[in-house]
């Protein structure tokens, strides 16, 4: 078991490096920019930095389309700069967790070139090869709207080859034990780097059986325990962060019993913060707590409410799917796969009040809070760009065309912009969005039970007002665009408040 439960009481912040700050002019963001802005996330609160990848990659999904695991993609700098990264971030007393996707590569990876080129040779049995595309029926298409096939044809192998998202990622063999060995070399190179652990994306999706829908296969939950055994025999402080997007019951066999992954995003409980608001009931959110069962002890939840990816509606029933679509996308340019591809202020419609709400949520709901680097300054979004690169958008530190953010008049990615919204302007103002956030963060680090504490749901009296009770706080939330009195405090239209239980007893 661990030896250190520091991610119970963490708060993350998700970067993504191209986006977050260039320091060569290049108009795409570097390590050395990260570097820079470290002594900003420290200012704001944050415990763990979460990398979004920046290995070599053909970019074609954002770097989850891993070319090589050993290096660095070169717009982002060097192995020195990464290797810099860590040490500024321990002299700052942070941590940093990176993300790795081991479900597949991209089809430039070398494996997958040797594998196309030589059935037979060392690598012919690193991919998912078959001669029927019709097999794995059952196995959902991811994105729906990019590809009509888990199989693509390959003309140079004379197969097919089995991919579970875009059609250039190619799924690794799990069934080939070399596969795992390069899974623990690639986890020992990382981790001998300094990390303090990992987001393993795309996770449910590692082995593929006949005559089931392949996710969160028993094969598949067996390998995460061996790599859970891997990282506690070898680095018993890391963590491992979940990215398994399934339905409830599901989601809760990534943690096992405390043998599997330390964290697991809550999934089932992102989409109901949004319905509450969309609805003005808070029922949403009482249901689905009183349907989470008691995680094991030495394991968390990680609480997001947005992030890189759209907002995945993927496991949320037919009707709430057509609220949830009829309340947050107005227009279809911002549909992404099965999802809304739109930051937090948009969806809340900039309105201050609703965006506060979603933060003191986020910061009070059971699980360590995950912020999403630009929400904190109320960054909008460019619904007009590609997949979901409307929230992957430059963040803006300074008023400007650059926006602090780059030189370069070409950004690779364009700057949205907004009056107000930068960390500049917002820096020094006691009234901001940031500075709200940044309170708020405090607060919660100010009630460390609110790390592990359980939830106990509380009746409001109010349809629209949620209450619990966590950690000696009685933690209130308005989604109604109207005062509620609750007898014993009143709170305004989207309001919320956090009362010591003594107070609120008196
Ligand atoms: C995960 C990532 C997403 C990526 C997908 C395929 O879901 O979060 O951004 O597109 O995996 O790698």
């Amino acid at each position: 078991m661990s030896g250190s439960f520091w991610f119970r009481n963490a708060i993350f912040y998700q970067a993504l490096v191209g986006s977050f700050k260039d320091t060569t002019g290049s108009g795409v963001g570097t390590l050395r920019g990260v570097i820079d802005k470290l002594d900003y996330l420290k200012w704001l609160g944050v415990d763990c930095l979460w990398l979004s990848p920046f290995y070599a990659s053909p970019m074609r999904d954002d770097g989850y389309d891993i070319a090589d695991y050993y290096s660095i993609h070169p717009d982002y700098g060097t192995m020195a700069d990464f290797e810099e990264l860590v040490a500024e971030l321990k002299k700052r007393d942070m941590r940093i967790m990176t993300d790795l996707a081991l479900n597949h590569t991209s089809i430039e990876h070398e494996w997958f070139q040797q594998s196309r080129l030589d059935p037979n040779g060392p690598y012919g049995d690193y991919y998912v090869w078959g001669d029927d595309a019709q097999r794995y029926p059952e196995i959902r298409i991811i994105f729906t709207d990019a590809e009509d096939s888990n199989w693509q044809w390959d003309e140079t192998r004379g197969q097919y080859y089995f991919h579970r998202f875009y059609s250039h990622q190619p799924d690794l063999n799990y069934d080939n034990p070399l596969v795992h060995e390069e899974v623990f070399n690639i986890l020992s190179f990382w981790m001998d780097k300094g990390l303090d652990g990992f987001r393993l994306d795309a996770i449910p999706y590692l082995y593929e059986r006949d005559g089931v829908g392949g996710e969160s296969l028993p094969e598949t939950i067996e390998f995460i325990e061996k790599i859970r055994r891997f990282l506690d025999e070898n680095y018993p402080d890391a963590i491992m962060l979940a990215e398994a997007n399934q339905p409830p019951s599901e989601t809760m066999e990534f943690f096992g019993k405390g043998d599997r992954f330390h964290m697991v995003f809550n999934f089932p409980l992102m989409p109901r913060l949004f319905q509450a608001f969309a609805l003005g009931d808070a029922s949403p959110i009482y249901n689905i707590m009183a349907a989470m069962p008691t995680l094991p002890e030495n394991c968390q939840w990680g609480t997001f409410v947005r992030n890189h990816d759209e907002l995945t509606l993927e496991m949320v029933d037919e009707g709430n799917r057509s609220l949830l679509y009829s309340a947050y996308l107005p227009d279809d340019s911002m549909r992404a796969h099965v999802g809304i591809a739109r930051r937090l202020a948009p969806l809340m419609g900039q309105d201050r009040r609703k965006i506060e709400l979603m933060y003191s949520l986020l910061l009070t709901m059971p699980g360590s809070p995950f912020l999403y680097y630009g929400d904190e300054i109320g960054m909008l979004d460019d619904t007009s760009l590609p997949d979901r690169d409307a929230v992957r958008t430059p963040m803006q530190w300074e008023p400007g065309p650059g926006a602090g953010f780059t030189t370069s008049s070409h950004p690779r990615r364009p700057i949205v912009g907004g009056k107000g919204i930068s960390v500049a302007e917002q820096v020094d103002d006691p009234e901001s969005l940031l500075n709200v956030v940044r309170t708020m963060v405090q607060e919660r680090k100010a009630h460390p039970e609110l790390g592990t504490a359980p939830f106990e749901a509380v009746e409001s009296g109010h349809i629209g007002v949620l209450a619990f009770e966590r950690g000696g706080l009685l933690c209130l939330h308005n989604f109604c665009d109207e005062t509620v009195d609750l007898g014993m405090v009143e709170l305004g239209p989207y309001g919320y408040a956090w009362i010591p239980v003594e107070a609120a007893e008196d």
